[in-house]
């Protein structure tokens, strides 16, 4: 279990995603940790205290001075008896209070008073979030070694509101978790891996794009999941509504060439695994002003022209690195096509998504879902993996990247 023997101290602030701590404990403990719980009082509208210790098999902590309280340990004792100290949700108010040093209540004394890292999972309304009070406290708390974790885009559970605010999703916490404790077996440290993931935005004209729906989740799984076995990996995301994952280097990009550039610019490299659903074609001329309506012309006609192939361009690179994995949707003769590719773009895995409807996920399933079922195509032959999460297809695969590094000679 990669958090064997570790303790969490988990602080609770209040705000919606309060509901997503709970299911944090469970996570973190299912990995070895122990969590013990500090709840202020504005979580404690969100959800109980008696929940929280029930998850956590531990008193929970809520008072700042509680003499009259068997259990209370004060706020020093809080934070010697925990390895790492979480806060999660991070609401603006546990930011400003830390940013400034405030400590009026047990959370903000408990993390004012620690000497141990602290990372913060931000949840709060997007114009909260966008605010310059707290972009200036964030920047401030990162200066002063606070680790973060998110917030993603995304919708926010307040109807109506989207943007960026929403905490990151409870296993992204935990996986910043052991990046920070530096947790579990380091097959491939010392080994740099690029990953790509997510979409390409081809644009037409400055406001509109062609696009796919390709979520990251997958790509951006098998970054953090190569990150927690020690490689230093370069991420090239393409626009994403998730976060970015813990523990990696990641590089905004949106065009397929865009991507293309920040790839080749990243080798040499020990492995490479191309996840991005990059756009096969762009439009030839996008337009440098907006397209208008020209009453009697019609709708304009988008010639397209093709991308550059990446996964194939690193494949038959004079710096191929010694690994290079790639993914294939299919819907039909799998294996064919799959071991077509491999040849045709010189990777040495094809990762193959079958995305068929006989599959049971489908293509609208597979992209943007959080399941996947694939099949590994090598030279050597072809491995079949049950259907399961995209988390659960990437930690397997980078401890198969892990075994095939072992035997690369370097
Ligand atoms: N890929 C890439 N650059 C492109 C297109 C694809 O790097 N311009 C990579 C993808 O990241 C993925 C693999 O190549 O690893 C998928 O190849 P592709 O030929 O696009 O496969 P499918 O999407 O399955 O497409 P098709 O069946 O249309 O050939």
């Amino acid at each position: 279990m990669s958090l064997s023997g570790k303790r969490i101290l988990l602080i609770i602030g209040g705000g919606i995603a309060a509901y997503k701590a709970l299911d944090l404990i469970r996570r973190l403990r299912e990995r070895g940790a122990s969590v013990r719980v500090v709840m202020t009082a504005a979580a404690q509208e969100f959800i109980t205290t008696l929940t929280a210790g029930a998850l956590s098999a531990d008193h929970v902590f809520t008072e700042l001075f509680d003499r009259n309280d068997e259990h209370d340990v004060g706020h020093i004792r809080l934070s010697r008896e925990a390895d790492l100290l979480v806060v999660a949700p991070a609401t603006a108010d546990l930011m400003a209070k830390l940013a400034n040093g405030h400590a009026n209540d047990l959370a903000s004394t408990v993390l004012l008073a620690t000497d141990k890292p602290v990372l913060m999972a931000p949840a709060m309304n997007p114009r909260m979030w966008a605010h310059a009070a707290t972009r200036r406290n964030r920047a401030t708390l990162g200066k002063d070694g606070i680790a973060f974790i998110g917030p993603g885009r995304g919708e926010m559970a307040e109807s109506h509101e989207a943007g960026e605010g929403r905490m990151a999703e409870p296993l992204e916490i935990v996986a910043a978790v052991e990046a920070l404790l530096d947790a579990g077996p380091k097959p491939l440290a010392g080994r740099k891996i690029i990953v790509t993931s997510g979409p390409t935005h081809e644009p037409i004209d400055p406001v509109r794009y062609i696009a796919n729906r390709s979520s990251g989740k997958q790509g951006h799984a098998i970054a953090a999941a190569l990150a927690r076995l020690g490689a230093d990996v370069r991420l090239v995301s393409g626009p994403v509504s998730i976060a970015d994952p813990a523990g990696v280097t990641t590089i905004h990009v949106e065009r397929a060439r865009e991507m293309r550039d920040a790839v080749e610019q990243l080798l040499p490299a020990d492995a490479a695994v191309f996840v991005a659903a990059v756009a096969d074609w762009r439009s030839e001329n996008s337009a440098g002003e907006k397209i208008k309506k020209v009453a009697g012309e019609g709708p304009p006609v988008l010639r397209m022209v093709e991308n550059p192939d990446i996964l194939a361009g690193v494949g038959h690179h004079s710096q191929r690195p010694g690994l290079v994995v790639g993914f294939a949707a299919e819907t039909q003769d799998l294996l064919r096509n799959a071991e077509a590719k491999l040849r045709k773009k010189g990777a040495d895995f094809i990762v193959a998504n079958d995305v068929s409807h006989e599959s049971g996920i489908g293509p609208s399933g597979v992209m943007g879902g959080d399941r996947n079922r694939v099949r590994i195509v090598s030279r050597a032959g072809v491995d079949e993996w049950p259907e399961m999460t995209k988390d659960e297809v990437a930690t397997r695969l980078a401890a198969l990247i892990a075994e095939r590094l072992k035997t690369t000679v370097v």
